[in-house]
């Protein structure tokens, strides 16, 4: 991605970006020529769309962009792949936030996922903006490169062996240090739902668990869980082809908090980093858990099994009562959780449910900001009956049809200390279609919003979790 970013080069075309209401003061300025040119191809600023001046020997004189708004950082991210190769530079400069806008969302959209065949195009490149803090986007390029490339990787290449080395490697560039409890000590260690929920496949499951520091031994504590499944089948309640045929964006709530981990290390935020991932295959074989099992948890609540497809919640819930093992000023969660979030708020909005009103709030707020959309449902207490069990302290699924994010979030509230802030993302971590800036396939959701709200209050010396401390 950051390939189609260069240093200044001799040879740029000139890139104009106009939307449609500087064309019109722009185009007032210019020869009758360039008017009658511009008409006639048809050009109104459009957001993706461009129009080459050529100058009197045919050369490439400028190239002029449309876009929606200056600052709108998915304007650029068609350009990449549809300008015509070569290397361009905005002029005249844009401000701050603008620049930055078209770096990120002209590294975003040179994005393709090329480890299996040969490329089919090289990008158009963007010599590095004015104004633009070129460190910040590349932070942020990566992070979310690192989410995109790891949920699509093919399950048959990422496994929880896989997902186990990508987070060693991530520790390393960093100086992060690594522990993982893997196949039966996961029982010897007591995380137990991980292994039930994982023992069935060949590869064999385990705890991942990354920790680093950008400052002293009191900076706060920021945990990130993310879900770590690397392919569900359903187990014994398989999934229909259909839905069954994406799960290998299961791990998409590991990959997210990889990449925000990539991004924040990199930024060295002097905060304390701890990354706890739950790496599971959900598959099918003789020893898989069964529809009515009653499994234990980390916790010491029991869970009756009402779906082996809500496999989630069972990993998370040992992962994050071992992350509120000790003080944590933030406890986020990323998960691929459940298709009802889906139903509810369709495949870009990610549903967050917080347990703090001004952090949520803030979280909003950041979400819009960086044009990073987050919607937040209700932890609605009443709820948490609809996941009781006769056998066990808890059903991993509610009956019916009703409310399933929220009771997916219900149950994991159960593994959480109640003092801890805690916010939990249902994620979709997937673009179904092409679109500028969002290629089809894996995608980070609210990751940089997420890291927004970190990096302002790990800046500004708050506490992470609240703005008044
Ligand atoms: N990984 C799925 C959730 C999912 C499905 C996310 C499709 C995005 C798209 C999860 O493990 C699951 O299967 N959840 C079930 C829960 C149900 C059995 C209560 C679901 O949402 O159908
Ligand atoms: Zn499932
Ligand atoms: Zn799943």
């Amino acid at each position: 991605m950051l390939a189609s970013l260069a240093d200044s080069s001799g040879h740029a075309i000139a890139l104009r970006i106009l939307n449609a209401d500087s064309l019109e003061s722009w185009l007032a300025d210019q020869p009758d020529e360039v008017r009658a040119w511009v008409t006639a191809n048809g050009f109104s600023a459009k957001s993706g769309s461009f129009c080459p001046l050529p100058g009197r020997n045919g050369q490439m004189n400028e190239m002029l962009a449309g876009v929606e708004a200056l600052d709108d950082i998915w304007s650029y991210g068609a350009l990449p792949k549809s300008l015509p190769p070569g290397t361009y530079e905005i002029q005249p400069a844009l401000d701050r936030d603008s620049a930055n806008a078209a770096a990120l969302g002209w590294a975003l959209g040179s994005y393709s996922y090329n480890h299996y065949r040969k490329v089919d195009r090289l990008s158009a490149s963007l010599v590095w903006p004015q104004n633009c803090d070129s460190a910040a986007v590349k932070r942020l390029a990566r992070g979310i490169g690192l989410t995109r490339d790891l949920i699509n990787t093919p399950a048959n290449d990422m496994g929880p062996e896989e997902l186990e080395e990508a987070a060693r490697q991530l520790a390393g560039e960093h100086g992060a240090a690594l522990q993982v409890v893997e196949g039966e000590a996961l029982l010897e260690e007591n995380y137990p739902a991980i292994h039930a929920v994982g023992r069935a496949s060949t590869r064999a499951p385990r705890l991942i668990d990354l920790r680093w520091s950008g400052g002293d031994k009191t900076a706060p504590l920021v945990v990130l869980v993310g879900k770590g499944v690397c392919f569900d089948t359903g187990g014994l309640d398989l999934k229909p082809a259909e839905g069954m045929k994406i799960m290998k964006k299961d791990m998409g709530g590991a990959a997210h908090v990889l990449g925000l981990a990539s991004t924040i290390m990199e930024a060295e935020l002097p905060i304390r980093l701890r990354v706890l991932i739950p790496a599971v295959e959900n598959a099918v074989s003789g020893n898989a858990f069964r529809p009515l099992d009653v499994i234990q948890t980390r916790k010491g609540l029991s869970v009756e099994i009402g779906n082996t497809d809500a496999e989630g919640r069972l990993v998370l819930a040992d992962a994050l009562c071992e992350a509120g093992s000790e003080k944590v000023d933030l406890l986020l969660d990323f998960a691929t959780l459940t298709g009802a979030a889906r139903v509810a708020l369709g495949p870009d909005l990610p549903a967050m449910f917080c347990n703090d009103g001004a952090l949520a709030s803030s979280l909003a707020q950041h979400g819009e900001r960086q044009k990073d959309s987050l919607w937040r449902l209700p932890l609605h207490q009443p709820y948490r009956e609809k996941l009781k069990s006769k056998v066990a302290d808890l059903n991993n699924v509610s009956e019916g049809p009703f409310a399933g994010a929220i009771t997916a979030a219900l149950f994991l509230e159960h593994f959480i200390p109640p003092e801890t802030p805690w916010v939990h993302f249902d994620v979709y971590a997937w673009n179904q279609s092409d679109r500028p800036g969002r290629p089809a396939g894996g995608e980070a959701m609210a990751l940089r919003a997420v890291y927004s709200l970190i990096e302002e209050r790990a800046l500004s010396g708050k506490s992470p979790s609240n703005d008044s401390a």
